[in-house]
């Protein structure tokens, strides 16, 4: 399904209301909710684990996508799964077996993507595509929302869409993605649109109609 998924990341959420957000963007047209888990290790700053996914899950009906910035990720891969995560995504740069990791991923039920960060080549995930639902190809250097496009990727993007070819794989970009860089992207080659300060602006429930408005911009 080559449809353009738009994917509010949650980072960008009131933290202290996640349950009236993921609501809020999912009434406003979100195909599916970017769940971004950081552990203060691989990337620097520290987020939330499965227990939010599965506090968020009885709230929509939305597809969880839940990226991790984590390492290691094998010890966690079951209580994802079991809090009711549909897409788990893994870095290839996150540690020396990733084919194993993915493999497991899928072992446990869900989908499994594997990401790159923007230093990282497209040849990197070559090896990987017969056992991937998705590649997620960064756009900034992970931690962080609110961060600048990093332009130099979309030659990646494109070059990540060719090795695909055929293949049923979900191409995801994430970071700085707005109304400028949307179409970029799109025209790289992109089917799965990450958005967190873009669609959240303040992250405020009572600008619901906001996350419209950018849904739809974007
Ligand atoms: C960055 C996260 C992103 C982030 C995107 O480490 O993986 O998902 O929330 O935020 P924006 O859209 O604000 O760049
Ligand atoms: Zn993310």
């Amino acid at each position: 399904d080559r449809t353009l998924k738009i994917a509010p990341s949650i980072l960008s959420a009131d933290f202290a209301d996640f349950g009236a957000e993921v609501r809020a963007i999912e009434a406003q047209g979100a195909d599916w909710v970017h769940v971004d888990v950081m552990d203060g290790h691989f990337v620097p700053n520290i987020t939330f684990g499965p227990q939010l996914v599965r506090a968020i899950r009885p709230h929509v009906k939305t597809v969880m996508d839940v990226h991790l910035m984590i390492a290691p990720v094998d010890p966690y891969i079951d209580a994802f799964a079991d809090a009711g995560t549909d897409i788990l995504t893994a870095h290839v740069e996150a540690g020396p077996h990733i084919h194993r990791t993915l493999q497991a991923i899928r072992a446990a039920g869900m989908k499994a993507g594997v990401a790159l960060n923007p230093g990282t080549p497209a040849e990197a995930v070559a090896p990987l595509l017969d056992d991937v639902d998705l590649v997620l190809a960064m756009t900034v250097n992970p931690g962080f929302g609110g961060q600048k496009f990093i332009h130099a990727t979309l030659d990646k993007i494109a070059a990540l869409r060719e090795m695909i070819g055929d293949r049923e794989i979900h191409l995801e970009v994430d970071g700085g993605v707005d109304t400028s860089t949307a179409p970029l992207v799109a025209r790289a080659g992109a089917d799965a649109l990450v958005a967190g300060s873009a669609v959240f602006r303040g992250g405020s429930v009572e600008a619901a109609q906001v996350y419209g408005e950018n849904i739809a911009a974007i």
